[in-house]
């Protein structure tokens, strides 16, 4: 009753997640049993099976916070100066769970007009002061509304009208979060600056944090490092420049680099990857995109510690039309799944995801982790501001090959080297206000271990082997079946937004 993966997928067609549906299997545990720890790469573990694609209208350190504060990752685009892609990185490694993500801070020698002028852009009601103007650095105030609104001129310098270190209630690292929390409902204050031993700034606590946190579904445990720091990725190219970056990028702690291709199986990743294990063994490198067995097999013989699976297969890409390559998603996941075993690398399938029946595709036929686009873009913590198009509340999403994007850099992706001409890979548009990541991950995980429970899998690592081991049956849907799979004779309805 049924196929096995072994036999759908060697009939001469490729498909892709909806062209496949999988039979049920027995269940003997509830949907909240269900265990989705995996790994990104070889190195690096997670308990939430999603990470955020590195594309500029996806990945800066606001997403990649929240992926790794929700149990998955984020990984930060490249197409920005190496310095910004570096800032990137430190705020995410810096920042600590529970707390403000990247709070205001300022120097005490800055006026009222730049406190102002940063509100304007951030939309913070209070800043901190610190020696240096950023976290790290001793603390020596804060400056609320009240202290600034009245002043009159606005070149006032900071330190004359904040509230200095010694009249604040401050939290302390030493406190767990839940701790600092307490105090600060406690002090019936608004801020609670959390400080190390030296009273340096680490980070702030707010009521709307702790209100944020509190209309939330419970998320997953945090993804963090042997330091207990968020693990974060970072996306770079193959030039020699990217040598440099993947340097300091290892040294700003990113835990994992994405070679940032859309064909990976060429001689400058086999080239970087030899030289990224070599110079910054600590730092896992994956590899990608790749689609086959044969372009998987080179990039793992020369150390690749996973791989990005996926061509052409993303909302925003054109790379199947343009050039005439790629696969289908769905078989390109499980084809290069069964390669990567043999190496014990994890492979992430990237593109493609619209809901959570994808990722648990996407999981079921060898995946460890989905990558999304897509998915997470238009939501808060997407770079870029909302605007409205024909009364709808949207942010702008981009392809890496669109025109758009590669005017500000980001060819390399696809090798348009030449210089001349730039061919369009990717289209640029917008999607509609889906409000918080870290809102939709609970519901999507949730989605997914019912997707695992209906398989009768209750973990990952029983789904990939009763992949193996087929006993895993799925069948080919035709256009009919696809058609009365998907929601059918309904004059109106509502919909979740994601
Ligand atoms: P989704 O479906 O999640 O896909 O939006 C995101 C993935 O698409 C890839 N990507 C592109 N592919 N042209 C392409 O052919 C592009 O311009 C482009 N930009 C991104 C990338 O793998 C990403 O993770």
């Amino acid at each position: 009753d049924g196929f096995p993966g072994e036999a759908l997928f060697n009939q001469g067609f490729c498909y892709t997640y909806d062209d496949v549906i999988f039979h049920p299997g027995f269940i003997d545990f509830a949907a909240d049993q269900v265990d989705l720890s995996t790994r990104v790469s070889r190195n690096v573990s997670i308990r939430t099976p999603m990470v955020s694609s590195p594309m500029d209208t996806v990945t800066e350190s606001d997403m990649a916070i929240a992926m790794a504060e929700a149990g998955g990752m984020g990984f930060l685009h490249y197409n920005m100066a190496m310095e910004s892609q570096l800032e990137h990185a430190k705020i995410v490694k810096s920042h600590r769970p529970g707390y403000v993500a990247n709070p205001a801070v300022l120097r005490p020698s800055a006026t009222l007009r730049d406190l102002d002028e940063l509100r304007a852009a951030r939309g913070f009601s209070s800043v901190c002061i610190s020696e240096s103007g950023t976290c790290g650095s001793a603390l020596l105030g804060l400056v609320t509304t009240r202290d600034a609104e009245l002043v009159r001129d606005r070149n006032t310098l900071l330190s004359e009208v904040m509230t200095s270190v010694d009249d604040l209630v401050l939290g302390s690292t030493e406190k767990s979060a839940q701790e600092n929390e307490q105090i600060l409902l406690e002090s019936k204050r608004g801020k609670l600056p959390i400080v190390d031993a030296k009273r340096y700034l680490i980070g702030l606590l707010t009521r709307a944090t702790i209100k944020d946190r509190l209309n939330r579904p419970p998320s997953g445990v945090p993804s963090i490092d042997k330091h207990g720091r968020l693990l974060c990725g970072a996306a770079i190219g193959t030039r020699d420049a990217d040598r440099v970056r993947a340097k300091y990028l290892a040294d700003a702690g990113v835990d994992a680099i994405i070679l940032d291709s859309s064909q990976g199986d060429s001689i400058y990743q086999l080239e970087m990857i030899k030289y990224l294990k070599n110079e910054l063994p600590h730092v896992d490198v994956i590899a990608g995109n790749v689609v086959t067995q044969n372009q998987a097999r080179r990039l793992l013989e020369v150390g690749a510690d996973g791989l990005r699976v996926g061509m052409g297969s993303g909302s925003i890409c054109t790379t199947q039309e343009v050039c005439a390559v790629g696969r289908g998603q769905a078989t390109a996941v499980y084809k290069v799944g069964q390669i990567a075993k043999e190496f014990n690398v994890p492979i992430i399938a990237d593109g493609g995801i619209q809901n959570s029946g994808h990722i648990v595709k996407a999981l079921a036929l060898g995946a460890s982790v989905a990558m999304c686009g897509s998915m997470f873009s238009g939501t808060t913590e997407a770079p870029g501001q909302y605007f409205y198009q024909d009364g709808v509340r949207v942010k702008k999403y981009r392809g890496m090959g669109s025109l758009d994007a590669m005017k500000k850099g980001s060819d390399s992706r696809y090798l348009s080297e030449s210089g001349h001409l730039k061919i369009a890979q990717g289209v640029s548009g917008t999607v509609r206000d889906k409000g918080s990541v870290k809102t939709m991950i609970p519901y999507l995980v949730h989605g997914v271990k019912q997707g695992f429970q209906d398989l009768g899998a209750d973990s990952l690592t029983k789904a990939h082997q009763i992949l193996a081991s087929g006993t895993m049956t799925m069948e080919a849907r035709t256009g009919a079946a696809q058609r009365e799979g998907g929601i059918h004779d309904m004059h109106s309805y509502t919909k979740v937004p994601w």
